[in-house]
């Protein structure tokens, strides 16, 4: 063909839907606990019963969703995740963990924690989460197509149905440019193979607090279907120790969900905390006096 020739355009029927026939193929909306006291009752779907439209709680986190979970560090993602992870072991379901910055046995010990927490016995959940370090393999934290060939082996050999990436940021490390293209690759792999799946993201603390923006821009909260804002924030002025109701000087822990395009939800800032027994819940909304 003649370069200078435009290729001549075609009609992509096989990409238009009506929609009566997508939403067959569609997977049912219902919510996935998440083992976080707190969270599953802040999603919602609406129904038509008679006349009325009414708000119905969903019991979890939108089912087949990809859920980023930013923040600055130690503000309790990890903590989350893991909490999800033996959450959905416990009920029988199996769980691929892609751990980037800390090696498999050190979440081990954090996923055996957390179980203790919750009153699950390890024996209960060891066989369902399937850990995959690429905090100690470079060729799967530096190779994209190696670590989703990699995730894709595991979820067949092991029936797989909940994904988590802790932390998706530590894919694009010192290239952030590629953010955009790590997280799209990632997103249409989890829809592909019909994942639930809650990726981690870094915020750096240059970041407005509550803002969904994670190193790498705005990147992964643009692409994923939800996102959940896990921030912190040292009280140093009456003003905001009014506002939290907690004195000069200590820490306050706060969670928002940003938006989710799966289902209704929450938009409240609320208290977010993280128990003795390294547990975290979501809790009552800040009301500001
Ligand atoms: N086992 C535990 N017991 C009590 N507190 C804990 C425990 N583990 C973590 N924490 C607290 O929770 C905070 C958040 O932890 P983590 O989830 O690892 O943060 P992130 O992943 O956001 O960096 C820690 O800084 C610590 O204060
Ligand atoms: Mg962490």
């Amino acid at each position: 063909m003649d370069k200078d020739t435009p290729q001549k355009s075609r009609v992509v029927e096989e990409g238009i839907w009506v929609v009566g026939e997508a939403l067959k193929k569609a997977p049912q909306l219902r919510g996935i606990p998440t083992g976080v006291e707190g969270l599953d009752e802040l999603f919602f779907h609406a129904e038509i019963e008679g006349e009325k439209v009414i708000k119905k709680p969903l019991g979890g986190i939108p089912a087949y969703s990809v859920v980023n979970i930013t923040g600055v560090s130690d503000t309790g993602k990890s903590l989350m995740v893991e909490q999800y992870a033996v959450k959905q072991a416990q009920r029988g379901e199996r769980v691929a963990f892609i751990t980037v910055e800390s090696p498999a046995p050190f979440v081990s010990l954090g996923l055996k924690e957390r179980a203790n927490a919750m009153g699950v016995k390890f024996s209960q959940i060891e066989n369902n989460i399937v850990l995959i370090d690429a905090a100690s393999h470079s060729s799967l934290r530096d190779s994209i197509p190696n670590l989703l060939n990699t995730l894709a082996f595991a979820i067949k050999e092991y029936k797989v149905s909940h994904t988590i990436i802790d932390s998706i940021t530590g894919l694009y490390e010192a290239k952030e440019m590629m953010a955009r293209s790590v997280v799209r690759q990632v997103f249409n792999f989890m829809k592909k193979w019909y994942q639930t799946a809650l990726l981690v993201s870094q915020k750096r603390s240059g970041h407005e607090e509550l803002s969904a923006e994670a190193a790498g821009g705005y990147a992964v909260s643009h692409i994923v279907d939800c996102t959940m804002v896990l921030a912190k924030e040292l009280i140093m002025t009456k003003t905001a120790s009014q506002i939290y109701g907690k004195p000069v000087g200590e820490v306050v822990r706060l969670f928002r969900i940003d938006g989710c395009r799966l289902c209704g939800h929450d938009t409240k800032t609320r208290f977010l905390e993280i128990a003795d027994t390294g547990l975290v819940k979501v809790g009552e909304p800040v009301s500001g006096g």
